[in-house]
């Protein structure tokens, strides 16, 4: 692993409890061979990720800061200069090690680039391949939002190891609701905030987020949304 890679590990353990650390807890798990995972026997800590994910990061930094920034990135990151496969498994300290590294070159916190990233992430999915997929989730951000669980379900057929996220909406009200946020993954809170940040570009509302955190039944992160009509 990087420099950057094994520093990104360690700031995220530190503000992730123990018990909220990944584990691998499927029949069929990977083993890292380089940065790209093969089906093999179980080596119970970093959960994979699938490649559409460091494929978007690198699109993220190449549309927006240019190839030479993204290979400094890739360089930093130790990832060797080959592209992505997004229906294959990579270590996901290969992800964290590409935030951390695009933190340092780009000069902005790791939170900034997570959430840069999330609101992304919202665009890049809506066209192509998923453009369909997403709008079936919900033609409002409350019924979006109570679908995401259905709709990480739904791309099983295509990503049969997915390891989603998994949300539950609470406390809904014409403008306000409660998001509670549970992953197998270590701070990524920043991402969701980015996500939300970008399904209110989608429906067309301005956002307050806050965030916090809870430790019942199981710890999670959740977030108070609210929000106005801005069009
Ligand atoms: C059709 C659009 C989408 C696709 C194709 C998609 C697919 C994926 C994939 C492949 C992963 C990596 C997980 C793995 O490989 O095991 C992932 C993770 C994630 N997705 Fe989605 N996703 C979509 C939309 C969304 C939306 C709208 C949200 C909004 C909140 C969301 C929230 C997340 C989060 C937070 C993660 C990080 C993993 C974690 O928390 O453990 N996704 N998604």
């Amino acid at each position: 692993m990087s420099p950057e890679g094994a520093a990104a590990a360690d700031f995220l353990h530190e503000v992730a409890p123990a018990s909220t650390r990944p584990v691998l807890r499927r029949s069929r798990t990977f083993e890292a061979g380089g940065h790209l995972m093969r089906p093999r026997q179980k080596t119970g800590y970093f959960t994979p990720m699938y490649g559409l994910i460091n494929k978007a990061i690198e699109d993220l930094v190449r549309s927006r800061f240019g190839d030479d920034a993204w290979h400094s990135i890739r360089t930093r990151a130790g990832l060797p200069d080959q592209p992505f496969m997004p229906l294959s498994p990579y270590d996901d300290q290969s992800t964290y090690g590409l935030v951390a590294a695009a933190s340092a070159e780009l000069g902005a916190p790791m939170e900034a680039v997570l959430e840069q990233f999330g609101t992304f992430w919202t665009e890049y999915t809506a066209v192509g391949a998923y453009g369909d997929l997403l709008n079936s989730v919900g033609s409002t951000l409350p019924e979006f939002l109570g679908n995401l669980d259905l709709m990480h379900a739904r791309l099983k057929s295509s990503f049969p190891e997915l390891s989603p996220p998994s949300f539950r909406v609470t406390d809904e009200t014409p403008t306000s609701l409660v998001l509670h946020y549970h992953s197998e993954r270590p701070g990524l809170a920043p991402l969701v905030v980015g996500m939300l940040r970008g399904l209110g570009n989608r429906f067309g509302v301005s956002m307050s987020i806050e965030i916090a955190r809870s430790e019942h039944p199981v710890p999670h992160d959740i977030f108070h949304v609210s929000w106005r009509a801005s069009r």
